[in-house]
């Protein structure tokens, strides 16, 4: 029945996808199920109410928790009571810093390969405060909206201490250079200010973009146990393996004494990592010996889950009569705190976008005492491109040159800071095509020229993109029993966006089985691997250990097969999956099937491990998806009123596994976007780190009105050097689409906001 299903199949040398090997034959499959539109195998549980997230999971004898936070950003506190909630009606227990089992701090992200803490602050275990919403007690009742009452009788006075909490004051007192991922965000190539200032052509212009908060329609949540010894947590996480790591660092115990489950998330963003809920909620579980259910209110989230940080940014371009770029400058500041290692690095996509003579690239970085930002939607890029994407239009304008045509004379031949070769480059082709389909040809280069009524209409376009990354650590187990059915085991994760579905596709293809025969098991910290789903690379980051699985399995097989099968004699690398079995692969009669194998051997299942191999393929290629981003935004003369009346996102980004899940993925990126253009805005009080507008009622995201028909192409050209040649697709959706927004605004009003988001108030 999937006959022919591999293709052309080819040889998969040990590290198919790795420097020197062959690609994962899986990429030239054409006809199978990888490519297939398949819809989402956990749609019909989450539809029918079957599907249990964190906050669902029932346990004997449990109780609810609410949280008091602090009202102060720095201080000491020197006094809570809380003799009024301890006597309020179905309180068990109030937990405060004097009464809190004592623990180590988080591992912080980032320190270590399985560090999970959004900062390494001390979970309540002092009498110090550190930001404004820092939670201070714990209050454990009965009933959710028990606990929530008393936490309204908690008194907490204090002795100030003066934050630093302003983002100019901070500048003054000094910056430094921000590092990422161990890497000095700083790059210089030849003298960028010399061209500029040399240059026929140039723009040279501040950008802005705001604090952003945390939004995933599930709220967080924990709902955590001790049963006999083992600390037990259903979770919603993007990085299970990580938080059982990391809580058993803290708590003082082996990882495999915690065990993390997450089979259901509603959204995670990079905001579904270690936050002091789960942490508070295992201490308080330990406090009162019982159950806790901590759901995190929509304030909750604001107080205590990080955000995207602010940002400032400078970026001047310089140009020649043919739109050649001489020079890109692209700095700025931003902020984080002390406590944790993420500055929003976002320089990082401007380090491959264009070719240019000269460089200079610099993230500064100053320290606040706020809540810890964090990684949201492609961390980096999404702002990064903004400014260097607005700035790019400016200068085609300054130029007379269409903005397409500008970006397509200065696409560079290999990466143009690092110098690597690209693995697979069709930025061209998505912008030829996109341009094409948008109908780009019949926007007018003069902005504010083309009016519908009240209506200024006007288009504008950006370059999106994001990089391809896997990560280290990724182990897979693959189980095959009697019957010819198999069941993959990672400890990875479904947040919504379909990888369930997706790696069943894949696996079903690379075992040559139907899907239905194929379970993938995941969201459980006690199956194989480190697996993080974020830096859109959680596909990849699989893929490669399901190989990696496959190829142990394979070989396991055929020492099972023995010398009176078909497949005596074959060596791992001469042999594929296929129909229900193993064959040869330039011989598809030679063939055995799975059931077979196991029956003539009487074994119930085989079962094989598989490590993936170091992510070593970013050492020898720039790997990046990209995007060409177009938007026909309307802006309302009178009121200033901003509306998207279409958008298209052209994409690159390799192999597409599944078109339905990964359409989505690209919509609600783009969607995403949108908000980040046109909305989304933390009020941060900058004389005392409060945020003020701490509720989803308040910190405006699109909604369906908002959104238009979002088209969506891409290239579906497979990417030789990454596992089924495909690179991830959850991020990059937001990039490019804030300055596609802004450049359409511009074109339509003559407007040039360069401070997000962009509001009625800054059109009038
Ligand atoms: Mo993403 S910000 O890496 O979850």
């Amino acid at each position: 029945m999937l006959q022919g299903l591999m293709g052309k199949a080819v040889a998969m040398a040990p590290d198919s996808w790795i420097p020197g090997g062959e690609p994962d034959p899986l990429i030239r499959v054409r006809h199978g199920h990888v490519g297939k539109p398949v819809s989402r195998i956990d749609g019909p549980l989450k539809v029918a109410g079957a599907a249990p997230f964190a906050a669902e999971f029932p346990m004997e004898g449990m109780v609810y928790a609410a949280l008091v936070y602090s009202t102060i950003a720095k201080g000491r506190i020197l006094a809570i009571n809380v003799a009024q909630a301890e006597a309020a009606p179905g309180v068990r227990a109030v937990m405060t810093y004097r009464n809190a089992p004592r623990i180590a701090r988080p591992p912080v992200f980032m320190s270590d390969q399985k560090a999970a803490g959004g900062d390494d602050l001390p979970v309540m275990q002092e009498d110090f405060v550190r930001w404004n919403g820092e939670p201070v007690a714990v209050v454990l009742a009965d009933t959710q909206e028990q606990a929530d009452h008393a936490t309204t009788l908690v008194a907490v006075s204090y002795e100030l201490e003066t934050p630093m909490t302003d983002f100019a004051s901070a500048k003054d007192a000094g910056t430094r250079t921000a590092v990422f991922m161990g890497q000095a965000l700083h790059q210089e190539i030849g003298d960028a200010e010399k061209a500029l200032a040399a240059a026929a052509f140039r723009v040279d212009s501040h950008y802005s973009t705001p604090r952003h908060s945390h939004n995933a329609i599930e709220l967080h949540a924990v709902t955590a146990a001790w049963i006999g010894g083992v600390l037990r947590l259903h979770d919603a996480s993007q990085l299970v393996a990580h938080t059982a790591w990391s809580l058993g660092q803290m708590f003082g115990i082996p990882e495999d004494k915690v065990v993390v489950t997450s089979p259901f998330v509603g959204g995670g963003f990079g905001g579904k990592c270690l936050w002091q809920h789960q942490v508070l909620a295992s201490m308080a579980a330990k406090l009162v010996g019982r159950p806790v259910r901590m759901v995190l209110s929509r304030e909750g989230v604001y107080r205590i889950v990080g955000g995207r940080a602010l940002t400032e940014q400078r970026v001047a371009l310089a140009a020649d009569a043919e739109g050649k770029l001489k020079a890109v400058v692209h700095t700025g500041t931003t902020a984080k705190t002390a406590s944790n290692m993420m500055a929003e690095p976002f320089i990082v996509a401007t380090r491959s976008m264009y070719e240019s003579e000269t460089f200079k690239l610099d993230v500064q970085v100053v320290e606040l005492d706020m809540l810890a930002n964090t990684f949201m939607r492609a961390p980096g890029e999404a702002v990064g491109t903004f400014a260097l994407e607005c700035a790019m239009d400016e200068l085609a304008e300054a130029l007379d040159i269409d903005p397409v045509e500008l970006r397509i004379r200065n696409e560079p031949e290999m990466d143009p800071t690092s110098g690597l070769p690209f693995s697979s480059r069709n930025v061209v082709e998505a912008w030829r095509t996109g341009a094409e389909r948008f109908g780009w040809s019949r926007r007018s280069a003069v902005p504010g020229t083309v009016r519908d009524g009240e209506w200024l209409v006007g288009m504008g376009c950006a370059t999106g993109t994001y990089p391809y990354y896997r990560m280290p650590g990724g182990a897979a187990r693959i189980t095959l029993n009697a019957e010819g059915r198999a069941s993959i085991d990672i400890a990875a994760h479904e947040m919504g966006m379909g990888t369930a579905t997706a790696q069943t596709q894949v696996a079903a293809e690379r075992l040559g089985l139907p899907m239905g025969a194929v379970s993938f098991h995941y969201g459980d910290s006690t199956l194989p691997g480190v697996v993080l789903a974020g830096g859109s690379q959680q596909t990849a980051s699989i893929g490669a250990s399901v190989i990696a699985a496959h190829r142990a399995l394979v070989k396991e097989l055929l020492a099972m097969a023995g010398n009176d099968s078909p497949l005596a004699g074959l060596k791992p690398d001469e042999v594929a999956s296929r129909d229900g079995g193993l064959c040869r692969i330039d011989d598809p009669a030679r063939h055995e099937t799975y059931v077979s194998i196991l029956s003539r051997a009487g074994k119930g299942s085989i079962s094989a491990e598989g490590e993936a191999p170091m992510p070593l393929e970013t050492q020898h290629w720039s790997m990046h998806s990209h995007a060409a981003m177009f938007c026909e935004a309307r802006v309302n003369s009178v009121t200033g009123e901003v509306r998207i009346a279409r958008f298209l996102g052209s994409f690159d980004c390799g192999r597409i596994l599944n078109p339905k899940t990964a359409a989505s993925q690209l919509r609600g990126g783009i969607i995403m976007g949108l908000g980040l253009a046109l909305m989304e805005e933390t009020q941060f009080d900058e004389r005392n780190g409060r945020i003020v507008n701490a509720s989803l009622s308040e910190y405006h995201v699109p909604v369906h009105m908002d959104v238009p028909d979002i088209d969506l192409i891409w290239t579906d050209i497979a990417d030789p050097h990454t596992p089924m040649g495909a690179r991830g697709i959850g991020e990059i959706g937001i990039t490019g689409t804030a300055a596609a927004v802004a450049n359409a605004v511009y074109n339509a009003t003559g407007k040039r906001i360069r401070d997000l988001p962009i509001t009625l108030d800054k059109l009038l």
